[in-house]
């Protein structure tokens, strides 16, 4: 068994290059399915939720080159199966973005259904709704979910949440559709405008995606023959720029679109830490013990949920009482039984947790109890006194590339180490 090993205290210093978006990432990697041809996609984090979806695509035929670690040369013109390995998408979540791909592609789509993750319940109705709106017939059985059509119809579809994975889903489903199809109330996040991005370098034609309408005229084809390069990950930022806080140091984030961060830049300098953006470069910095705040979580442009485990540890730490309103996900306050165990005072109970600030945390042994939270305890045990072990890897792995060596490079003493089981 894997565990990082963090000896805390230690302010951050230098510098720290983002990743491309996960969340972009395994986006994209489905939405080549809608490709008749070959496409490049560069700036792909080296993460095992990327290697796991290229994976999938190849069981549906499709032929993948890694060229670099973040370069992938795909050609889907022979897809041979609208099947795709069932048990292996039950266990993945991200792989609802197949349904909507394969019944682009092929008109039919057999998954495995998304099961529920760690985060509480995660439906995906909206996809659905999305897909019969467009003509398809959707059955649910037995752990999978299958969707034919004979022709995908462009429709106006009124979400009835804002949902991130059935806005691209829909856009997935009607980029090859007949006539237009109308995505009102859609998501806005980075990712979204990167898939569309991403189709209409492609051949596609969407136009919106970034406000609440999105429009995406259906075409005949998409041809590729191009190459595409992933947005830097909004949240692998925002995670360094919390832990430079949270440690009191002051780094330099490369390669990050600052407007991305604006919301979370903003609340780091309501609570006394300093931000200094210049072009695709963010200074973050922090002299002083940082004050209590208040975050709700909310869509974008709002504060995100990917973010709020991080800004939690801070919030720990912070001089007075804070109070964290999680509305997107139900049980996103987990990690805060792992920083009760190195010191921390924090109440959570349903979607609101209270921080009681506290002077210092202190190194224990914790678990990564899913992506963001694993993020979290690594900041905690860098800004804690004393060691702190940190258990169950296998989620940041899935999500961050190279993070410990990332925070090494900024001064912070974390290994990862084998432990006998
Ligand atoms: C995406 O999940 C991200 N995952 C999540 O990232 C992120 O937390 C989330 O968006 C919110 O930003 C990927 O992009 C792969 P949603 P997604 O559909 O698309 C409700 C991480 O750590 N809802 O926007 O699954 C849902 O219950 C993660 O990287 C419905 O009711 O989230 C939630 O309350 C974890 N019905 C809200 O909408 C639906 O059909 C937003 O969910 C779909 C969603």
């Amino acid at each position: 068994m894997e565990k990082l090993v963090i000896t805390g205290k230690t302010p951050l210093k230098g510098e720290v290059i983002i990743s491309g978006a996960k969340n972009a990432a395994v986006a994209i990697i489905p939405a080549t399915l809608l490709i008749n041809g070959v496409c490049t996609i560069d700036n792909l984090p080296n993460i095992s939720d990327v290697k796991l979806y290229c994976d999938i695509l190849k069981d549906l035929g499709s032929k993948v080159d890694w060229i670099t670690d973040h370069k992938v040369v795909i050609d889907n013109t022979n897809i041979t199966s609208s099947v795709a390995p069932l048990e292996v998408t039950r266990k993945f979540r991200a792989s609802y973005y197949l349904i909507g791909a394969l019944l682009g592609r092929c008109k039919e789509a057999q998954v495995g259904i998304p099961g529920g993750c760690n985060l509480g319940a995660r439906p995906i109705d909206q996809h659905i709704k999305g897909f019969e709106a467009l003509g398809a017939e959707v059955e649910v059985s037995q752990g999978n979910i299958t969707a034919k059509a004979n022709v995908l119809n462009g429709t106006t579809i009124y979400m009835d949440v804002v949902s991130v994975g059935a806005t691209i889903n829909i856009m997935l489903a009607s980029v090859l559709a007949e006539g237009t199809t109308v995505i009102e109330s859609a998501a806005k996040e980075p990712h979204i405008v990167d898939v569309a991005n991403f189709l209409n370098t492609m051949g596609a034609d969407i136009r919106g995606a970034g406000t609440d309408v999105i429009k995406v005229k259906g075409v005949k084809e998409l041809k590729g023959n191009a190459e595409y390069s992933v947005v830097p990950d909004q949240i692998e930022a925002g995670t360094f720029m919390l832990a430079a806080v949270a440690s009191k140091g002051d780094i330099i984030i490369k390669n990050c679109i600052t407007k991305h961060l604006e919301c979370v830049a903003a609340k780091i300098t309501e609570i006394g830490g300093k931000i200094d953006a210049n072009g695709d470069h963010l200074r973050v910095w922090c002299d002083k013990r940082t004050k209590k705040a208040n975050i709700k979580t909310l869509p974008y442009p709002g504060f995100p949920t990917d973010l709020q485990p991080q800004i939690g540890v801070v919030l720990s730490l912070s001089k007075g009482t804070s109070i964290i309103n999680e509305s997107i996900w139900e049980s996103r306050f987990q990690y805060t039984d792992e920083l009760r165990k190195m010191g921390a005072n924090i109440t959570a109970q349903g979607k609101t947790a209270v921080f009681e600030g506290v002077d210092e945390l202190y190194g224990a042994p914790v678990s990564a109890t899913d992506l963001r939270a694993g993020a979290a305890l690594i900041i905690a045990g860098i800004a804690a006194n004393g060691t702190t072990e940190i258990y169950n890897l296998k989620h940041i792995d899935r999500g961050y590339e190279n993070i410990e060596e990332k925070f090494r490079k900024l001064g912070a003493k974390i290994e990862r180490v084998q432990e006998e089981e």
